[in-house]
């Protein structure tokens, strides 16, 4: 067996959340660092048609992979119902995440759910596979905007990438689809590796930059990160963002902007020449655990407070047992207030050998 293999099954096994006695404040309340809850991500399938070497390795991913039987899955209901909670809870922003989101059948349905609740920021993160088909019936949905995972433009690199074959014209079609329907601002996420594909960064920021004829995509440059146990991540491996804006910026200077809401997890960057903006995500070398404010929700259920979380709390079962939203709203708050996670402020060789959850099951 290969030695990477963890017993996923084990690491879904969620710990139960007690319905709080307490009454429920119905106000916000902050962790023990002093963080709000502002951003749900809700990962609505474990499946994905790409197999990306840094999220799904085919070695731990294969065909008798124990993906969650649609039982387990939670219900659009339920999401929306949770969701509702949340937003009394502060939320602002839905991400829908995976998985590949747009696998799971009928995902518009969901999007018309979740965008009739009141003062709610909905979007969505896609390998944008699907998206040409997609784009206009997601916005005619609600859904507000998109973000693409992309980590190359050449074929070559982006095949060896998403390990399926998968071709970039009909990724660059679902962004122009994206656009035409008006899911914008779109933002790109590259996943820089280095040793696989960092030649892929300057023709990444060339090809997505505005010019005048267009209004240009924010790439983003995610440093590559020990989510999960299966990729195998070492910290040689990762290609730190100050060296990514050096290499951008002596070709095409740039210069730093401020976030455009506190809790940014991007560090803004624009061209000096008017030519749009990138960003940086930092997770490795510059941590932003200080101003975490992002929840969130497995396929089946789950709740993780931290993406590097090494056990979830099973919010499905509250659901399920027909507590009232009072009581799990009031369990949630005491869950939250309790949180103290920072694992990126103390990332370490022996913490990235921890079993952690895949990203894959609780959403990027
Ligand atoms: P917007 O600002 O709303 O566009 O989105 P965002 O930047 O919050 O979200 P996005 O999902 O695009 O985040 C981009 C990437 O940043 C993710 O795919 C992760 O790789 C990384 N990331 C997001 N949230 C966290 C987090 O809480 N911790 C860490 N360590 N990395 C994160
Ligand atoms: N490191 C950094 N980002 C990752 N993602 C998945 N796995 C990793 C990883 N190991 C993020 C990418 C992708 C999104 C779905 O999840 O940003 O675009
Ligand atoms: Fe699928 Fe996205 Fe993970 Fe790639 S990064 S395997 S597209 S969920
Ligand atoms: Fe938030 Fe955990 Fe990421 Fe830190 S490591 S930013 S606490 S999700």
């Amino acid at each position: 067996m290969n030695d990477r293999v963890i017993p996923l099954l084990d690491a879904r096994r969620a710990a139960p959340i007690r319905a709080a006695g307490a009454a429920d404040s119905g106000e916000p309340v902050a962790d023990t660092r002093g963080r709000y809850m502002r951003d749900l991500r809700i990962s609505i399938t474990d499946r994905c048609n790409f197999r990306c070497v840094y999220c799904m390795p085919k070695t731990v991913f294969g065909r008798d992979y124990p993906f969650l039987p649609r039982s387990e899955l939670l219900s659009f209901e339920e999401i929306t119902r949770i969701a509702r909670i949340f937003v009394a809870q502060g939320v602002t922003k839905v991400r829908l995440t995976g998985g590949e989101p747009l696998l799971r059948h009928d995902v518009e349905r969901l999007i018309e759910m979740l965008a009739a609740i009141p003062g709610l920021e909905l979007t969505l993160t896609t390998n944008a596979s699907l998206l040409a088909k997609k784009a206009r019936s997601l916005r005619d949905a609600g859904l507000q905007r998109v973000t693409v995972s992309l980590d190359a433009l050449d074929d070559p690199t982006f095949r060896r990438m998403n390990d399926v074959d998968f071709p970039v014209a009909q990724v660059l079609e679902g962004i122009a689809a994206a656009e035409a329907a008006g899911l914008a601002p779109i933002k790109i996420n590259m996943v820089v590796k280095r040793g696989t594909n960092e030649h892929a960064i300057l023709p990444m920021a060339r090809h997505f930059r505005a010019s005048l004829s267009s209004t240009g995509h924010i790439v983003r440059f995610i440093e590559y990160m020990d989510v999960g146990s299966s990729n195998g991540w070492k910290l040689d491996e990762v290609m730190p963002s100050a060296e990514v804006v050096k290499l951008i910026g002596a070709e095409m200077p740039l210069a730093a902007i401020g976030p455009n809401y506190p809790g940014e997890v991007a560090e803004r960057w624009r061209y000096q020449d008017g030519g749009g903006e990138i960003g940086v995500i930092s997770s490795v070398t510059q941590a932003f655990c200080s101003s975490c404010t992002r929840v969130r929700l497995s396929t089946d259920g789950s709740l993780y407070t931290c993406l590097f979380a090494e056990r979830g709390h099973d919010l499905r079962a509250l659901l399920r047992a027909g507590q009232s939203d009072a009581k799990i709203s009031a369990a949630l708050g005491a869950l939250w207030s309790a949180r103290s996670d920072n694992y990126s402020e103390q990332r370490s060789v022996e913490t990235a050998a921890l079993k952690k959850i895949e990203m894959s099951y609780i959403g990027g």
